[in-house]
């Protein structure tokens, strides 16, 4: 169930450059599902399906394992950690929040400006981990650890789900359950479950590179447009997953783009045309390696992204699934 995968994959420890615990359990699921899984370097995942077909395109579809969090930089002599961020971090998603390190060492995150006209920049935050001083902060967690929002995961109405790490684990239940179920499917997919891209798509830049497939495609969230006040996107929760046309990091190629649509067709799965004014995902890795690769990228919409409540639809996710298993079966 897409959604029993989903809450097993929030719970996992993983800020970008940390993903091994996302790694063993995704690898567990897959087990016996797919013909080969490796790892590389950076951490990265990718495993094959083969296609059936005499013609099989390699498609390689990405989803990032990692999401954001903050690092230990110094330790103070009242036993405050001070912090950075680690990825797209901001002021007013942080205040007072409840984070855990890998340890299991929990705190608040809190900040106290410094300096100027007493506004809170990044380099504000600390971490109060309830040591008395530097002697007992050290005894719980070093310079260079790292802590995430605390994973809370809830349910809101019947089918919406909130949690920190909705940003990218939602796409990775999505590539779990895609190649679960996808049988006998034209192409092979090469599915990559990546690190680091928070940080600036390192992960899937490198796997794009070694894995050189014919064709791209990125799972990731996208931001909203139906709250008070926000218009853009032009994005509903709940009114399908949205194929991108562009972002900051890549215009989607045609080619995929288009077979995204008619996937959606075949499946009678509504989909919303998306255009973002910021933002990046790891199909712009894939579609920027080597001599260039076609890709593209299909996005769950999600609300307060990059914040500790990241709320998206179970709707979505029923539509994307379907969308991607008509995908494979007729891009080429
Ligand atoms: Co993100
Ligand atoms: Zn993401």
């Amino acid at each position: 169930m897409l959604r029993d995968t989903l809450k097993t994959l929030l719970s996992a420890w993983g800020p970008s450059g940390s993903e091994h615990n996302v790694q063993v359990t995704i690898k567990e699921m897959l087990h016996g599902h797919v013909d080969n899984m490796r790892t590389d370097v950076l951490g990265n995942l990718i495993v094959e399906k083969f296609g059936v077909d005499d013609n099989a395109k390699r498609i390689m579809i990405s989803a990032h394992m990692d999401h954001i969090g903050l690092i230990v930089t110094a330790i103070e002599k009242e036993g405050f950690l001070r912090v950075s961020n680690v990825g797209g971090i901001g002021m007013k998603q942080s205040e007072f929040r409840h984070v855990v390190f890998e340890n299991g060492v929990e705190g608040v995150l809190c900040s106290q400006p410094l300096e100027g006209d007493g506004k809170a920049v990044i380099k504000d935050l600390f971490i109060d981990i309830g040591a008395a001083d530097a002697d007992e902060a050290r005894g719980m967690v070093q310079v260079g650890d790292m802590a995430v929002y605390s994973p809370d995961i809830f349910t809101l109405g019947k089918h919406r789900i909130a949690a920190p790490a909705m940003d990218n684990r939602c796409a990775c239940a999505l590539l779990v359950e895609l190649l679960m179920y996808a049988e006998d499917q034209k192409n092979t997919i090469i599915g990559v479950f990546s690190t680091q891209e928070e940080v600036g798509l390192r992960g899937a830049s490198v796997a794009a590179y070694a894995v050189n497939p014919d064709i791209g495609l990125g799972l990731d969230v996208t931001a909203w447009g139906d709250t008070p006040g926000t218009k853009i996107p032009d994005i509903k929760l709940g009114a399908g997953p949205a194929v991108k046309i562009k972002d900051n990091s890549m215009i989607a190629t045609p080619l995929v783009r288009d077979a995204l649509f008619e996937a959606a067709l075949e499946a009678d799965v509504a989909v919303q045309r998306e255009v973002l004014p910021f933002g990046g995902t790891d199909g712009a890795a894939i579609q920027h390696t080597r001599g260039g690769i076609p890709a593209g990228t299909l996005s769950i919409p999600c609300r307060y992204v990059h914040s500790a409540c990241e709320m998206i639809d179970m709707r979505d996710m029923d539509g994307a699934l379907k969308v991607l298993l008509h995908f494979v079966n007729i891009v080429e």
